[in-house]
């Protein structure tokens, strides 16, 4: 089995802490490790290969800095000259990995989850590769706990035979509107996709020639001229600008009669929001708020407060957010905080 690391999101709903030049899988956020090092060194016991890692080209440096920080060998960085989402990269990926003749079982990960089982985490990859020898295209499913419209949604169809703990995937639906998240987390039937799957590469290729035949062409002309630079390959920067954008879980995982999905309880989180990382704390004071850095705070209740160079002090209030960088601060209601995306697209158009 064989990790593909997709690190080449931007993370904008944890502005001002990640940036254009540091996006949230580089940050110590969860950790004493940068969420990249946390996703590669909890593969530790399982039977996976060097990792595969694949971001944008600007944060290679970053990338292979921080791995060498812990020791960590790979089996190539990727350079995407631009992002194009999830599918193309994967395609990559799995293209790259083929190229010796080998049909690998990849599993692609996220660099920016928090998993806290990480038992729990290996026994659902045993359990994933065994549908993925069967020809699955493997989701991992968590029960959902609100109707969260950033996620996929995955409704569980039979057992697939011979396996303990493997469902057919009968409709996954990516990021559907509040009412209708809402309707499939009352009816008990679904699963959110926790956005890392298992397969051959031969498969997810194959279901990409039929789903979008243009991207996968693409794919195959970006990387047939791929260039080894130290430790890295690049792409084709010409041939990969014109590939389409979409997400793997649009592109397949919506198509495709091929999914399914091994139910995970792993204490999983995508650490989307500060929200997110407010309630996945381990430490909290007696008011439920969470504090990190210098901060005084007075009748202030289920608050995350993140001070990295100043004082912040707050007074009176409840559910809020606060987090103080060099060059920026944050104000947001505790509910709100998806909005934040909304200053960093503003801040891109002032640009
Ligand atoms: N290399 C590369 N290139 N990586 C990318 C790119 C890209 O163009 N775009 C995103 N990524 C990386 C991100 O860094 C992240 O690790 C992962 O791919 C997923 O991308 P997100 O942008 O975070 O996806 P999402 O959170 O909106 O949705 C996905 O994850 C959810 C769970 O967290 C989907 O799979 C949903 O269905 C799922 O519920
Ligand atoms: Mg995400």
């Amino acid at each position: 089995m064989k990790p593909v690391v997709l690190a080449g999101g931007s993370g904008s709903r944890l502005w001002p802490k990640s940036r254009a030049a540091l996006p949230k899988q580089f940050l110590r956020l969860t950790s004493d490790l940068t969420m990249l090092q946390d996703t590669v060194a909890r593969l530790d016991g399982t039977q996976a290969e060097q990792p595969i890692v694949i971001c944008n080209d600007s944060h290679r440096f970053l990338v292979a800095e921080q791995l060498r920080q812990q020791n960590i060998q790979h089996g190539g960085i990727l350079l995407e000259p631009m992002g194009r989402n999830t599918a193309p990269a994967i395609a990559l990926a799995a293209l790259h990995a083929s190229l010796n003749g080998e049909d690998p079982t990849l599993l692609v990960l996220a660099a920016d989850h928090l998993i806290n089982d990480t038992a729990a985490f290996h026994k659902a990859i045993a359990q994933a590769e065994i549908l993925a020898e069967q020809g699955k295209l493997v989701t991992f499913g968590i029960v959902p706990d609100s109707a969260h419209i950033g996620y996929g949604y995955i409704r569980s169809g039979d057992k697939v035979a011979n396996t303990e703990v493997g469902f057919d995937v009968a409709e996954f639906v990516e990021k559907p509107d509040l009412a209708t998240a809402q309707q499939y987390v009352d009816s008990g039937n679904y699963f959110w996709n926790s956005g890392m799957f298992l397969f051959k590469a031969s498969r997810y290729l194959q279901e990409l020639e039929k789903y979008a035949p243009d991207m996968l062409d693409i794919c195959k002309r970006a990387i047939a001229t791929e260039t080894p630079d130290l430790e890295f390959v690049r792409v084709d920067a010409e041939i990969f600008a014109t590939c389409p954008d979409d997400s793997i879980d649009y592109a397949v995982m919506e198509k495709t009669d091929a999914a399914a999905v091994v139910p995970l309880d792993a204490g999983w989180s995508d650490v989307g929001s500060w929200s997110s990382l407010w309630e996945t704390a381990k430490v909290k004071d007696e008011n439920q708020n969470v504090i990190i850095g210098d901060a005084i705070l007075d009748d202030v209740h289920n608050s995350y407060i993140n001070a990295e160079q100043r004082l912040i002090s707050v007074v009176g209030l409840d559910d809020v957010v606060v987090v103080e960088t060099k060059d920026a601060v944050l104000v947001a209601h505790k509910d709100k905080v998806q909005n934040i995306k909304n200053v960093v697209n503003k801040l891109k158009a002032d640009k």
